[in-house]
């Protein structure tokens, strides 16, 4: 059975682009894969949580994870750092990771332009961290959203680069994975680009909002004074809202609104009211487990216990075999 990594950092709660773009894919596939699901925390030190910060998002984000239909039965959930083994791999993966290659990635660049006081060491060698946490588990399938293929590009390199260092055959190539034809990102409502958490509060609708401010922050998204000819082609901001109608409504909603829109008769407030309406809909069953599972602490400690033994011992087996295939030996 092939085997499945994918982590949240734990930066606060989890929104509709990491629902539709990761974990609405873990929730399909632990039917079907070996499937590891973790809360990237080491991660989210990148950015200098206080310690009560760091463990409030931890515990948010396992209990989204559960709300959202992730079973610990099917799946092994845990928490990174509760898997300190991934650092070790980390550290031999920073050997033959260079400079170069990781100040060239996306990701880096833009949080040296968000936060040029804070270019820290850990920011620079995240794609590596990254790549431990999924070929500690010899994973060759990562659910996640478009913005992350970079990172997975990265992963695929430093573990043939291992394999090619030491002459074998080890760790298998992962690549991003979803169901849909394309890798998914959702827009935010500021018309600017992906929902995000760093993008500002309303920006993104969040599994945990209130019905109340979904339908505000939906009704607040940035619009144009509509089209002026039939059949024009959408600009960002409204192409923003059509795709998120898509994710959340049904095919038949979507093509009303798109007709509406061809036709120069679309009421854009008509539109976000029906967006807002299936939203609400669409994550009503995760928002009414989200409080009774975070009061369960009993549950939560039983499942984090759990899929760290099961975690540490696919993860231990690994470093083992790494410390071999490096060279170290006791004497
Ligand atoms: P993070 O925490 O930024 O996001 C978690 C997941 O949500 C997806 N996502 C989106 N998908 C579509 N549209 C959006 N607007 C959107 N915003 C977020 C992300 O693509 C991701 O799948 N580096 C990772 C965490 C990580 C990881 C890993 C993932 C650490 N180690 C190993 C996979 C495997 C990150 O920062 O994701």
């Amino acid at each position: 059975m092939e085997t499945v990594v994918s982590g949240i950092r734990s930066t606060g709660n989890l929104h509709l682009g990491n629902y539709y773009g990761a974990v609405k894919n873990f929730v399909k596939m632990q039917n079907e894969y070996n499937c590891f699901f973790f809360i990237a925390d080491y991660h989210s030190l990148t950015t200098h949580p206080t310690p009560a910060n760091l463990h409030g998002n931890v515990k948010q984000v396992l209990v989204e994870y559960l709300a959202s239909g992730i079973d610990p039965e099917k799946a092994t959930i845990y928490v990174q750092s509760d898997v300190p083994e991934v650092t070790e791999l980390y550290l031999y993966l920073n050997m033959n990771a260079y400079m170069g290659e990781l100040e060239r990635s996306t990701s880096f660049k833009d949080k040296v332009r968000a936060h040029p006081d804070n270019v820290n060491a850990g920011l620079l060698t995240y794609p590596v961290l990254m790549a431990a946490d999924i070929i500690i588990h010899k994973a060759t399938k990562v659910p996640v959203g478009k913005d992350q293929e970079q990172h997975l590009e990265m992963a695929r390199t430093f573990g043939n680069r291992f394999n090619r260092l030491y002459n074998v055959d080890y760790f298998p190539e992962a690549y991003a994975f979803t169901f849909s034809e394309n890798l998914v990102k959702i827009p935010g409502l500021d018309g600017k680009g992906k929902m995000g958490k760093s993008e500002g509060e309303a920006n993104a609708v969040y599994l945990s909002d209130s019905p109340e401010l979904i339908k505000k922050k939906v009704m607040r998204a940035v619009t144009d004074g509509g089209p002026t000819e039939m059949n024009q082609e959408k600009p960002e901001v409204i192409q923003n809202l059509f795709s998120l109608l898509q994710v959340v409504s049904s095919e038949d909603t979507y093509r009303h609104f798109d007709d509406l829109y061809n036709s120069c008769q679309i009421r854009y407030g008509d539109l976000k009211k029906q967006l807002a309406e299936d939203m609400i809909l669409s994550t009503a069953p995760i928002r009414e487990r989200i409080n009774d599972i975070s009061a369960d602490t009993e549950y939560l400690r039983k499942v984090s216990k759990l899929g760290a033994e099961k975690a540490r011992e696919s993860a231990g087996k690994t470093v083992r075999e790494v410390r071999e295939i490096i060279g170290f030996k006791s004497f």
